[in-house]
C-alpha cells in the first residue's frame, strides 16, 4: 500500500486563466504546454492502519507553493504551520479523500513529497505536486485507473496539474463537464528539442496564489476579448507547434504571456506578478532577436521568466544571461514524460 511517483512542472504556452467552475476546477478555455524534464516532484504515499491521522513531510520546500519547510530531521512542522500551508495540507487531504472514495477504503496516509528545484524559488509546484500525489496516492490503493482518469483527479486538486499526467507536449481540453475536462498528449517529449530556460529574478513567494487570481478573471475588461479570440490562436498555435515553426511558435508564445498578464494587472484587484528583472529580461529577449538569436520569453503566476528556444540556440542563450547578470539561477528544461511511477521511495 505504498508507491512513489514522480511528476513534471509544465510550462504552459496557451495559458489557462479563468475558471467555468470554480469547484471543479473547469477552466474557461483550452490550454497546451510542455512537460519540464528538471522542474519535477517525487511523492510517496503509504496507506496503512498503522497512521490515524494523514501526516505530511515535505523534504524540500516548494511542494504547493509553501514557503517554509518542513524536513524529516525536524518533524515538527505543525509548529511552524504558516495560514497558508494549513490551506495546502488541507487540499492535500481533500486529494487524497477523493481517492480514498473511489477505492473505498478508509485508511490514513503517510505522504512525503520533495522538489527537485530548490528551496524558494517561486517557481509554482502545484502542478508537478497534484500529479505526484495523484498518481502515487491511486497506485498505492491499487487503482487502476486509465490516463484520462488520473489527469480528471489530478485537475480535481489543481487545474493545471492535469497536465503534468501526460507525455510532452498535452492539450487540456476545456469541456463543459468534470468527465469531458482533461490532458492529453499532442506530441511526445522527443518530437522536438526545445529548450525551456527558466530564469528564476525571485525567490520570494507570491502573494497571490494563481487559484486565487483566477477567481476575478471576469472583472477584467479584456478577458471576453481574450476567450473570443482565442480559438483561433490556439489553432495558429497548433499548426506553428506542428510546423515546427519556432518564429511564428515564438510571437504567438510571447503575445499569449503578454495578454495573460493584461488580464492579471487590470482585474481587480490587479495582479502585479512581474518585477524590474522579469521586464529586464523582456527587453533583453527583444533585443536578442534584433541581433537575429531565436529566443522567445513566456512567463506563468509569478515573476520568473521562461526562455523558450531551440537546442541549437542554448548555449549562445545561455552566454547572454551570463553576460546580463542573469546566470545565477538556471533551471535548463528539455520536453519531459509525464507523471510516472517510479521504484525508489522517500521512507
Ligand atoms: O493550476 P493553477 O491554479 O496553478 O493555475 C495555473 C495558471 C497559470 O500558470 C498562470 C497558467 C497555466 O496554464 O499554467
Amino acid at each position: 500500500m505504498k508507491a512513489t511517483a514522480k511528476a513534471p512542472a509544465n510550462i504552459a504556452f496557451i495559458k489557462y486563466w479563468g475558471k467555468l467552475d470554480e469547484k471543479l476546477r473547469l477552466p474557461c478555455n483550452d490550454s497546451i504546454s510542455m512537460n519540464l524534464s528538471h522542474a519535477f516532484t517525487i511523492t510517496t504515499v503509504e496507506f496503512s492502519d498503522k497512521y490515524h491521522k494523514d501526516e505530511f513531510i515535505f523534504m524540500s520546500n516548494v511542494i504547493l507553493g509553501r514557503s517554509e519547510a518542513t524536513t524529516p530531521e525536524s518533524d515538527s512542522g505543525q509548529a511552524r504551520m504558516t495560514k497558508q500551508d494549513v490551506k495546502e495540507e488541507q487540499r492535500v487531504i481533500k486529494q487524497l479523500d477523493r481517492i480514498r472514495k473511489i477505492a473505498d477504503s478508509k485508511l490514513f496516509a503517510k505522504v512525503v513529497t520533495k522538489n527537485s528545484f530548490p528551496k524558494g524559488t517561486g517557481i509554482a509546484s502545484s502542478a508537478s505536486g497534484f500529479a505526484a500525489l495523484t498518481l502515487a496516492a491511486a497506485a498505492a490503493l491499487n487503482l487502476k485507473l486509465s490516463e484520462k482518469e488520473l489527469s480528471i483527479l489530478a485537475r480535481l486538486g489543481s487545474g493545471s496539474a492535469c497536465r503534468s499526467i501526460p507525455d510532452g507536449f498535452v492539450e487540456w481540453k476545456s469541456g463543459n463537464t468534470s468527465v469531458e475536462s482533461y490532458a492529453y498528449s499532442l506530441f511526445d517529449e522527443n518530437y522536438w528539442d526545445l529548450k525551456d530556460i527558466i530564469v528564476l529574478v525571485s525567490p520570494e513567494e507570491k502573494k497571490t496564489s494563481s487559484s486565487k487570481g483566477h477567481e476575478n478573471v471576469n472583472s477584467s475588461l479584456f478577458f471576453k476579448t481574450r476567450l473570443a479570440n482565442l480559438p483561433d490562436k490556439i489553432k495558429r498555435f497548433k499548426k506553428a507547434l506542428q510546423e515546427k515553426n519556432i518564429n511564428i511558435f515564438g510571437e504567438l508564445l510571447e503575445g499569449e504571456a503578454v495578454e495573460l498578464h493584461t488580464i492579471m494587472m487590470t482585474q481587480s484587484p490587479p495582479l502585479f506578478y512581474w518585477n524590474s528583472a522579469t521586464m529586464d529580461i523582456i527587453k533583453k529577449v527583444q533585443d536578442w532577436r534584433e541581433q537575429g538569436l531565436s529566443v522567445y520569453f513566456t512567463i506563468d503566476a509569478g515573476p520568473n521568466v521562461h526562455l523558450i528556444c531551440g537546442k541549437k540556440e542554448e548555449k549562445i542563450v545561455l552566454v547572454k544571461l551570463k553576460e546580463s547578470g542573469h546566470v545565477d539561477n538556471l533551471i535548463i528544461n528539455s520536453p519531459a514524460k509525464g507523471a510516472k511511477i517510479i521504484d525508489q521511495h522517500l521512507f
